[in-house]
């Protein structure tokens, strides 16, 4: 027996979304929202039990219009490409988030929070392995996504980017970030318009489950 109400932890895990178009971008967000989601985010896993990020917050509307141009540039024709190439196979699903996702590339600018996740790479040795690089993506997703999580059970939404990564350089010149920090993702963070996300469609568990072997 636990404290834990185990609907409503169901809940927010099978409900919190990638949240584009329902994010409201005429509503501000308070810091003390985002440091308390934070703070949640810190109890993560990490290897070696590192913790070695730090976190750039944007607020200030110039610097995120230039962020957001870069996205827009590193997202390109892809977008466009995935989403007609998603329609002419009759992949309503994909369609949708190529649809969703080229919203968000046009609208970035006006989101009114933007947060970096970064990741301390000074330790990882030049020609690290292939393992030690998902290793340390691995040390700091969890962390993103508890960050998620706390921002939903607060009606706030967010969706995990990558996109800008193209222009990573440029971005963190604009930032300060230092060169010795990789930037992991770009997340938009806004409250959402109505809060009754739902269950995606998802394979059953039954299709990946190993029981003892893979066979
Ligand atoms: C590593 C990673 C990179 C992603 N990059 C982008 C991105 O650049 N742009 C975007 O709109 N969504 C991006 N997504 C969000 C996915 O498209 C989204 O999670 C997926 O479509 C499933 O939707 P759901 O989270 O609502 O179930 C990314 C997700 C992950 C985990």
């Amino acid at each position: 027996m636990t404290n834990f109400d185990v609907r409503h932890t169901d809940t927010l895990l099978t409900t919190t979304r990638a949240v584009r178009k329902r994010l409201d971008l005429n509503r501000l967000v308070e810091e003390q929202q985002i440091i308390k989601c934070l703070e949640i985010s810190q109890q993560a896993p990490t290897g070696s039990n590192r913790q070695g990020w730090q976190w750039v917050i944007i607020t200030d509307k110039g610097k995120r219009r230039i962020i957001a141009n870069y996205y827009h540039q590193g997202a390109g024709d892809y977008l466009e490409e995935r989403k007609n190439s998603a329609r002419d196979r009759g992949a309503e699903q994909d369609f949708k988030v190529f649809e969703s996702a080229q919203y968000l590339a046009d609208y970035m600018e006006d989101v009114p929070i933007l947060v970096i996740p970064c990741i301390d790479t000074s330790h990882m040795p030049l020609n690290a392995s292939g393992r030690k690089w998902l290793s340390l993506g691995g040390s700091i997703f969890p962390a993103i996504w508890s960050f998620q999580l706390a921002l939903k059970a607060r009606g706030l939404g967010s969706c995990i980017t990558t996109l800008h990564l193209a222009y990573e350089r440029e971005i963190s010149k604009i930032l300060d970030i230092p060169e010795t920090f990789a930037q992991v993702a770009l997340l938009p963070v806004a409250y959402t318009k109505g809060t009754n996300f739902k269950p995606a469609n998802r394979p059953p568990v039954s299709e990946i489950i190993h029981w003892n072997s893979w066979n």
